[in-house]
């Protein structure tokens, strides 16, 4: 599906000369550089406004990024015209910020890898019509990126990982799990049929009124729930998994995200408090939804490792599964995904918590790792969208539901 929206474009691309003015602002001159290829990375599909630039090694020069999660946190969730807003207030700053560091001039530069889809149609259109006018101005390629591929790509900046290897990918926006087979070769093994775990967190969180809580006010709601899961006693509550009957590698969220909400009520009832106020046994309730959280997802993720061993489909000697995006920063949920790949006999990686959310560095890093396989480098940018949604990979979820495989019973001791 290609949009474009109108309106966005019409009032976020930056004038020619303010870009001219922007690239005169680099006094560096070109200096001897070992390695040839470097591409700056812009990201603004959701509420970062990130870049950087990143060599073809993987060192990262120069990274900046300004994060709107405050601004949402106060109005209770993203506003895409705020988001807009402060992208567009922020771009330039960030991009300048990221060069600067990076002590690249622009001209010395390989390419320009920038976010199109998926994402809220409003935020991508910033980092496009910016990112358009940076090439056309300096005459450089354009790579568009994948959201989701940059998220599963990013492990190999870090870590010596071959194809293929096994990715889950856990965030506010997307849930899923596919098999990496190349740098844009993906088989979607499963995804969410409703809204993402970092949403579903959010929500609780939100319904919790943990901004209130002195010690989360300024935590994103699924970091909020794993800091308050800490204090509290996840028996307390029996939240059943979602989809416990489903032989396959899909995930649901907004059922259980429902029976909390009702608990909730039910809980202010019986404290006598309004809702907004924060309930005795919030930390009990965070503590039993991150645990029931983690158990499906590592539930899914066991069939679909089953799946690909059945199928051949990961290296024998050393199976990977890669996790990454905002939520697989959440320790408890890695640890439940440990005791999956132990049971497995897999390699369990994840980028560092930095690395998980969204960045710049991953979008540069999927740009140098596009430049190297040869794939999706535009010289002519005429025509190109952002697609606000757009799958990822070939869909073969049917598939692994009709294989319909048991998973074991594991001791989800975390
Ligand atoms: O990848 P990300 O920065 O943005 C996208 O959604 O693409 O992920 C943000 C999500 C939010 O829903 C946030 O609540 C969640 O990741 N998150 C966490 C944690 N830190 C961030 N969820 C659970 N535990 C955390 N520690
Ligand atoms: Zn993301």
């Amino acid at each position: 599906m290609l949009i474009l929206n109108k309106t966005a474009r019409m009032f976020s691309t930056p004038s020619k000369r303010k870009i001219c003015e922007f690239l005169r602002s680099f006094h560096f001159h070109p200096g001897k550089r070992l390695f040839h290829k470097l591409v700056l990375g812009i990201e603004t599909s959701c509420d970062d406004t990130a870049a950087a630039v990143v060599d073809e090694t993987g060192n990262v020069l120069g990274e900046a990024i300004h994060s709107q999660t405050e601004v949402h946190l106060k109005t209770g969730g993203i506003i895409p015209p705020v988001a807009q807003q402060l992208h567009r207030e922020n771009i330039q700053r960030i991009v300048q910020e990221a060069l600067s560091a990076s002590k690249v001039s622009p001209s010395e530069l390989s390419a320009v890898a920038t976010t199109i889809k998926p994402g809220l149609a409003l935020s991508l259109g910033v980092g496009l019509s910016f990112s358009l006018q940076l090439v056309n101005q300096l005459k450089k390629p354009f790579i568009p990126i994948h959201h989701m591929e940059a998220h599963a790509l990013t492990i190999r900046l870090t870590n010596k990982v071959e194809f293929p290897f096994l990715v889950l990918l856990i965030s506010g926006g997307h849930c899923l799990l596919a098999l990496v087979r190349g740098v844009s070769d993906f088989l979607l093994l499963g995804k969410s049929l409703d809204i993402a775990p970092g949403d579903m967190l959010d929500k609780v969180a939100r319904r919790l009124s943990l901004i209130k809580h002195p010690e989360c006010s300024t935590m994103s709601g699924g970091k909020a729930i794993e800091h308050l899961a800490k204090q509290g006693n996840k028996l307390h509550f029996d939240f059943k998994p979602p989809m416990q009957r489903a032989k396959n590698c899909d995930f649901s969220f907004s059922g259980l995200q429902h029976v909390i909400d009702r608990i909730i009520m039910q809980k202010e009832k019986e404290e006598g408090i309004e809702k907004g106020q924060i309930l005795s046994s919030a930390a009990d309730i965070a503590a039993a939804v991150q645990h029931t959280t983690a158990c499906h997802i590592a539930k899914r993720t066991h069939r679909a490792i089953l799946f690909c061993k059945q199928r051949d489909l990961l290296c024998q000697s050393n199976a990977v599964l890669v996790v990454s995006g905002g939520v697989a920063s959440n320790l408890y949920i890695r640890k439940a995904l440990e005791i999956v790949t132990n049971a497995t006999q897999c390699t369990l990686l994840c980028p560092p918590p930095k690395l998980c959310t969204d960045n710049g560095i991953m979008i540069a890093w999927n740009g140098i790792e596009r430049l190297r396989a040869g794939l999706g480098i535009l010289h002519d940018t005429e025509g190109i969208r952002y697609e606000p949604k757009c799958p990822l990979g070939v869909d073969i979820s049917k598939e692994v539901g009709e294989a319909a495989i048991k998973v074991p019973r594991l001791n989800m001791k975390i």
